[in-house]
């Protein structure tokens, strides 16, 4: 059965339950700048659930655009997957457990077709916090499961709850049997030896939880999560969401264009791809903070496994074409922002090539000093080196050096970023003194275009970009960074056309006060920690800059008009220094 279909069913299996069909709400949280990604279907309703009334009614079906993050670095194997749809269905102080019981297996079995017999499932064992869910099991034993494939385990398997505090509960799983032979006499649903497949999650959410414990909620809930890739690949009869028709065609693309047979590498630049074509239509764009980062993450981490697999990073167009094509049947929207999709993961493939290319080159000197030396793993010193001096990200060192048998010691890692920091800001604190000396309405917004600039450095040079000092004066700024070469024109030219999109865009300047372990926590860009005060001001400019900052600044960047550099040349050694002008 095709994706589509499954999820066509699933939207008119609970319609005519009762439940109204409502949207899936952006993978980009609205209004809730606590998470990165919606990364379930109850998120955008946690409201209701808690006992707003929703203006739908009381029972909602949905399919949710999903983006989990925590496994990035675990997707090149045979199931992990950074986006991924789900289906779901919940009741707001309606029905309860009977009753979703009830409903789940009659779609498993009438409206998908499987046979009972090939359906395990699991209920909560019961703890201090909550009894044993024998009603979840009754439920289940009247529609006719038995008791040996009925399990029952602890909060670690049935009992769910997205972070650390919310609404929660008992959930029952639903757990497809592949028919592999069992691992072991005590081989599961909870084993992980990959007989057993878990396929729906129904919560039972009558619980809230806070740092204070376990609460009761005023309703009953339930919601309940169908994983759709999932749920494809085992109708399809396929080993893999991979080899199901949502990636088939992407896949078979790069296997006939590849140099190197690498089935890990082609399905972490399909599953990227997809993640990022599904995060840029919903809005998403490269950055250095939060999701911006995420996305700037995948498509960074795709490049450098097209580069492994040997394709030519030029077929990207034709990739990205291949796989809106595959999407759009399920996503029509992807065909309206296609030419956006492409140009954001082009443009992003084009900055990041070079650093790609020197770092891996450095990488290889490092690894093969370490190797010489008798040792299996890299220091500290040269994880950092390979940032600062060529802004190679530290998670792609660990990734090449683990495909090559080494480890990398992060330990000291941190106090090396803060002590280079700090060199930065000593050698430049007196120029910068004079950068914040006076403040007249021309100076603030050279303010706020020094920020933009830092900003734009690091996306066309690199993430070894850093602050070395600054000077305003009502004429014009003047920026000192670190930069090993010369800028070439297209390089200058590059960084005023992405100053001045930000300035067109008008991007609202926000500040915020916040301890300072949050402030660096959020990924604030700062020059010399140790010297701020334990609440700090940060100053966020639309999801492109976030650095600690006395400002003061515009309140957007509309105000700021037209950016020009007039000039780029050294100023010591390793920094280079701008002028630029806003006219
Ligand atoms: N919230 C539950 C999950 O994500 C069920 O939808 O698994």
């Amino acid at each position: 059965m095709r994706a589509i279909e499954i999820r066509n069913k699933y939207l008119n299996f609970f319609k005519s339950k009762g439940h109204s069909v409502i949207p899936s709400a952006p993978l980009i949280p609205e209004n809730d700048p606590s998470v990165l990604f919606n990364t379930a279907g109850m998120q955008p309703l946690v409201p209701y659930l808690l006992g707003q009334k929703h203006p739908s009614g009381t029972r909602l079906t949905d399919y949710q655009k999903c983006v989990r993050t925590n496994d990035i670095d675990e997707v090149g194997d045979n199931r992990h997957l950074t986006y991924f749809e789900m289906l779901g269905n919940w009741s707001l102080g309606d029905y309860f457990k009977d009753e979703s019981i009830a409903m789940s297996y009659e779609f498993l079995t009438k409206e998908l077709g499987i046979p009972a017999e090939k359906i395990s499932v699991t209920c909560f064992a019961g703890d201090e916090d909550c009894a044993k869910d024998t009603v979840a099991y009754n439920a289940w034993k009247r529609v006719g499961i038995p008791d040996e494939r009925i399990y029952f385990f602890g909060k670690d398997d049935n009992w769910w709850i997205a972070g650390e505090e919310g609404p929660c509960g008992p959930d029952t799983e639903m757990f497809y049997d592949t028919g592999k032979p069992k691992c072991g006499p005590n081989c599961n649903p909870s084993c992980g030896c990959g007989k057993y497949v878990e396929i729906w999650n129904n919560v039972f959410m009558e619980f809230y939880k806070d740092k204070n414990g376990y609460s009761k909620l005023e309703q009953k809930n339930v919601d309940t999560g169908l994983g759709l890739e999932r749920m494809t690949m085992l109708l399809e009869g396929k080993e893999t969401p991979f080899d199901t028709e949502l990636f088939s065609d992407l896949m078979n693309k790069l296997e006939d264009l590849q140099q190197n047979d690498l089935i890990a590498s082609r399905r972490i630049v399909a599953e990227h791809l997809r993640s990022s074509i599904m995060i840029i239509n919903d809005g998403g764009r490269p950055s250095n903070v939060d999701r911006g980062y995420i996305l700037r993450r995948l498509l960074r981490r795709m490049t450098r496994h097209m580069n492994k697999l040997g394709i030519d990073v030029s077929k990207l167009p034709e990739l990205i074409d291949i796989q809106i094509e595959a999407m759009s049947e399920m996503y029509p929207e992807v065909i309206n922002n296609k030419e956006t999709i492409k140009n954001v993961i082009v443009e992003e493939k084009d900055k990041f090539m070079k650093t790609l290319q020197n770092g891996e080159r450095e990488f290889e000197k490092v690894a093969n000093r370490t190797r010489n030396a008798g040792k299996d793993t890299l220091e500290t010193e040269s994880v950092f080196n390979l940032y600062e001096t060529y802004g190679f990200p530290p998670e792609m060192t660990e990734e090449l050096a683990i495909e090559q048998g080494l480890k990398v010691d992060m330990s000291d890692y941190q106090r090396l970023f803060k002590e280079h920091q700090e060199k930065s800001r000593l050698g430049s604190e007196q120029k910068f003194k004079g950068g914040l000396a006076s403040t007249g309405e021309i100076e603030t917004k050279y303010h706020t275009a020094t920020h933009l600039l830092n900003a734009a450095l690091k996306v066309v040079l690199g993430e070894h970009v850093h602050q070395m000092g600054s000077n305003i004066t009502e004429e014009r700024m003047r920026f000192d960074f670190s930069h090993p070469a010369k800028m070439t024109d297209e390089e200058k030219q590059k960084t005023e056309e992405l100053v001045n999109e930000w300035i067109k865009e008008g991007l609202d300047v926000t500040i915020e006060e916040m301890p300072k372990e949050d402030a660096i926590k959020s990924g604030a860009e700062c020059m010399f920690i140790e010297k701020y005060p334990d609440v700090v001001t940060v100053y966020t400019i639309g999801t492109i800059s976030k650095e600690l900052c006395g400002g003061p600044h515009v309140k957007n960047t509309r105000e700021l008009g037209h950016f020009k550099i007039k000039k780029e040349e050294a100023s010591s050694s390793g920094v280079r220094r701008i002028k630029a002008i806003l006219d």
